[in-house]
């Protein structure tokens, strides 16, 4: 009996398990900055801003950053100070009360697309896009995951019956999303000669916004290494000195 009910219990959540993974596990991805060695490539880190800057801040906010931290993808003062100044700030209110705007600067954080939540939904059918400073981190398989997203948009299957204004997306639960595909070929020009197709423009943004929800994580492992290095010297340094310190007892 109790067993049955175990059993019960189990196939139910089993059952509840295959309705929530209704999406697609996303293709594992190589990326360079996922090894225990791994660093972030500076160029594909300076494209895939290219890509947030041009497409995805139309839409989704990065709050967590400020201009000036695009110093670590290795943006100068010059264009970090120019990339700020595009954007106008609401600083407070002027003496008549009226909402006071400034050019940003480099201490800003990087200006939203909308006023607030609501304009956001308002302006997207009712769906809100999430913040993105941290969503690698707040998803399982982080980039592989936003990866497939970004390139998991297809025509839908006959018996699918998307919502209204959804888009068929195998890699998202139930696998309909209100984010229209915001990537196309050649949409974002690179100076570099990298290819300018959706696969690419996926891979550099996706590196981008994993360095945007960790950018200590090169410093992070460096820091491991020395104390690592520092731990096992000592190892060998006290082996050698109990060594030394016990040769004269005999028992
Ligand atoms: C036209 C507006 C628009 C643009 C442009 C846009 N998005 Fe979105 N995005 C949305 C909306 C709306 C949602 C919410 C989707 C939902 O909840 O169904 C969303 C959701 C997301 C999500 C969350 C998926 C999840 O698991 O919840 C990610 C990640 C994302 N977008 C990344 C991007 C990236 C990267 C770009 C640029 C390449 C981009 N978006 C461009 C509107 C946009």
């Amino acid at each position: 009996m109790f067993k049955k009910a175990i059993l019960l219990m189990f196939l139910a959540f089993m059952s509840l398990q295959v309705f929530a993974s209704d999406a697609e596990h996303p293709p594992k991805m190589n990326w360079s900055f996922q090894s225990i060695f791994g660093t972030y490539d500076r160029a594909a880190l300076q494209r895939g801003f290219q890509v947030y800057h041009e497409v995805c801040a139309a839409c989704h906010s990065l709050n967590h950053l400020a201009y000036r931290h695009l110093a670590g993808i290795g943006f100068t003062p010059e264009t970090i100070k120019a990339l700020a100044a595009e954007k106008e700030i609401r600083d407070g209110f002027t003496e008549e009360g009226e909402i006071f705007k400034r050019p940003g600067i480099a201490a800003d954080h990087i200006a939203p697309p909308y006023i607030n939540e609501s304009a956001a939904k308002a302006a997207n059918n009712g769906s809100l896009p999430p913040d993105l400073s941290l969503i690698v981190k707040a998803r399982a398989h982080g980039p592989d995951y936003l990866h497939a997203i970004l390139t998991g948009y297809a025509e839908p299957p006959k018996e699918v019956q998307l919502g209204e204004n959804m888009h068929y997306n195998k890699y998202f639960a139930g696998r309909q999303i209100a984010m229209i595909a915001p990537l196309h070929e050649g949409m974002v020009n690179y100076t570099d000669g990298t290819p300018t197709n959706v696969e690419q423009y996926a891979k550099d943004v996706v590196t981008f916004l994993t360095w945007a929800g960790d950018p200590k994580m090169e410093e992070r492992k460096s820091t491991g290494f020395k104390v690592m290095f520092f731990l096992i010297i000592l190892t060998l340094f006290m082996f050698f000195t109990k060594r030394r310190v016990w040769r004269n007892i005999k028992d």
